[in-house]
């Protein structure tokens, strides 16, 4: 099943709650959750606070992306701030301090997930495909919304549902930036199951037809 997970870095956080409730109603599966921390990206959003308050006002599935310089740091308090899935950067750390902010994360019962910038071989993953909830494929640099899709790396797609497959694992393949009616089809064929989606679904008046035009049903 294919699943939409909107970015909430293109709504309007002045009524988050609302959009939040807006994109539920319009069938969206996740809420994806980008935080950015003005150093591992150039840029700054949104952090443990915001997370906090989203989990009063929506039941919904947080899915918390970091793209923060050595997660290990924070994990706990965005897992103890409700994320339902918390998901760090292989280049964020030493491969040592990868597993240990994964461990935390496993050990307060929430979901892991480790990603790639496009710049990163697929092979990056390997020491930690067998234990993870989901693995993100970014299809642009990271730190912005509204850029657009690098087809470059639908081969990166392919290859981790080849890997998912042969290995029987369970793990979700989520395809990350510059997602939308158009190019999901491409991400959805080369093997993705988890679209994110921020311009895409927010800057469109009607999210339930933006949301159905990307699930393609
Ligand atoms: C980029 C973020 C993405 C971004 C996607 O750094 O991780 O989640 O919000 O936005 P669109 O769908 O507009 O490319
Ligand atoms: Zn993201």
């Amino acid at each position: 099943m294919i699943k939409i997970a909107p970015s909430i870095l293109s709504a309007d956080f002045a009524r988050l709650g609302q959009e939040v409730e807006d994109i539920r109603a319009a069938g969206a599966d996740y809420v994806h959750f980008d935080v950015m921390d003005g150093a591992f990206v150039p840029n700054i959003s949104m952090g443990i606070p915001v997370l906090a308050s989203l989990r009063k006002a929506t039941d919904m599935f947080l899915d918390a992306h970091l793209m923060v310089d050595r997660p290990v740091r924070y994990v706990e308090q965005f897992c103890n701030a409700g994320a339902d899935l918390v998901n760090v950067h292989v280049e964020a750390d030493t491969p040592e301090n990868i597993s240990a902010a994964l461990e935390k994360v496993r050990a307060l019962g929430v979901k892991t997930g480790v990603t790639l910038k496009p710049g990163t071989p697929t092979e990056a993953l390997l020491p930690w495909l067998d234990q993870v909830d989901l693995v993100l494929v970014m299809t642009v640099e990271p730190g912005f919304g509204g850029q657009r899709f690098m087809a470059d790396m639908l081969p990166k797609i392919r290859s981790l549902r080849g890997w998912i497959e042969e290995r029987g694992l369970k793990c979700e393949l989520e395809v990350d930036g510059g997602v939308d009616a158009e190019t999901a089809p491409l991400c959805i064929e080369a093997g993705a199951n988890v679209l994110v989606a921020g311009s895409a679904v927010f800057r469109k008046a009607d999210r339930a037809a933006a949301i159905r035009a990307i699930r393609g049903f």
